[in-house]
């Protein structure tokens, strides 16, 4: 498979400040391999400097140092070639404030250098592909956030992007309205087929599109792996608890596919798995034949927000075999 987004060794510190120089290191050195197709996912605390690598990949900010190579073209030097390929969209949504979603979109259409029936076909479909066409004729200025965002990612495919860079494409949504955003999100991929880079700070938003999640933390990438891997290196897992009666053969059950853990008290048996729904079924089966009777079985899964959690307070550079 080729990759669409490679960087290498990235590098990048702000300064700012007249007399007092302040110096920022945003990026310490990041390296990143993104196959065509990937929904690829940046998880990481407020600074970790998910923005900052966003905009170098999408050529909107050159780094210090390192090397960048989008769609097999020089992320430093090929940028005008790169942008007609590529397109962004950031969570704050802004567009020219007095125009209607219809005309905004014309607008965009036109700085692609698309003109006269072509343009006309494209805003349609565009239109009709994210569900705008009751607000078709409003300003910009008096549309809700969510539409807002919508028409962000309706223009976001103006140019037929090989590569879709979404930098907190649901930030400050409501939970309904984030969820019709992510659907969106799937169904471009669906449909198109194209590369996803998004960052994010929701955990289910990562857990839901992404195949792999790389967590950025002060400037550096501590892990890159999809979100059961990242669940697994941090031993956190879901956790199954089974009321049983009879004898649970202990060593039978630390040997079964996907168990990280165990603990018994009485009746109660908790058990930590990589994958709780995955796993519930083979061990209550396993169970079930070494003669102990279950009575209930509840799942708590973990989710990512744990993961999170561990990851931005924890060791750097876990060991993704680490089982
Ligand atoms: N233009 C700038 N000038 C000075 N410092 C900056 C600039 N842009 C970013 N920074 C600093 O670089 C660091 C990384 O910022 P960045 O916006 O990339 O983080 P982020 O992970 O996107 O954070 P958030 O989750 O809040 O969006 C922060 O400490 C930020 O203050
Ligand atoms: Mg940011």
């Amino acid at each position: 498979m080729a990759l669409a987004i490679e960087a290498e060794g990235i590098f990048k510190t702000f300064r700012s400040g007249w007399w007092k120089k302040r110096e920022k290191e945003a990026l310490k050195g990041v390296d990143l391999r993104i196959e065509e197709r990937e929904i690829f996912g940046i998880l990481g605390p407020n600074g970790a400097g998910k923005t900052t690598l966003l905009s170098i990949l999408c050529t909107l900010l050159l780094p210090d140092r390192g090397k960048v190579q989008i769609l097999g073209m020089d992320g430093l030097h090929d940028e005008h070639e790169i942008r007609k390929r590529v397109n962004i969209v950031s969570g704050n949504a802004n567009f020219l404030w007095s125009l209607t979603v219809k005309e905004n979109l014309h607008y965009y259409g036109m700085l692609y250098g698309l003109t006269g029936r072509e343009r006309e076909t494209k805003v349609d479909t565009l239109i009709n592909l994210f569900n705008l066409r009751e607000y078709q004729n409003i300003p910009f200025d008096e549309l809700s956030t969510g539409i807002k965002q919508r028409l962000s990612l309706a223009k976001s495919l103006i140019n037929d992007p090989e590569v879709l860079f979404l930098d907190e494409p649901t930030v400050g949504l409501d939970p309904d309205v984030s969820i019709r955003i992510r659907e969106e999100i799937l169904s471009i991929h669906r449909q198109k087929g194209i590369t996803i880079l998004l960052t994010t700070h929701n955990m289910k938003e990562a857990e839901n599109l992404c195949g792999r999640i790389a967590f950025l933390k002060e400037g550096r990438i501590v892990t890159i792996g999809t979100s059961e891997a990242l669940k697994r290196m941090v031993r956190i897992g879901d956790r199954l608890k089974v009321e049983f009666k009879g004898r649970i053969q202990e060593d039978e059950l630390l040997r079964a596919d996907g168990v990280i853990n165990f603990t018994i008290s009485n009746s109660l048996c908790e058990i930590v798995v990589d994958d709780g729904e995955r796993r519930m079924g083979s061990l209550i089966a396993l169970l079930s034949q070494s003669g102990v009777e279950i009575k209930k079985v509840t799942l708590g899964q973990t989710d990512l927000e744990d993961v999170f959690i561990e990851f931005a307070k924890g060791e750097e550079n876990p060991d993704p075999d680490r089982r």
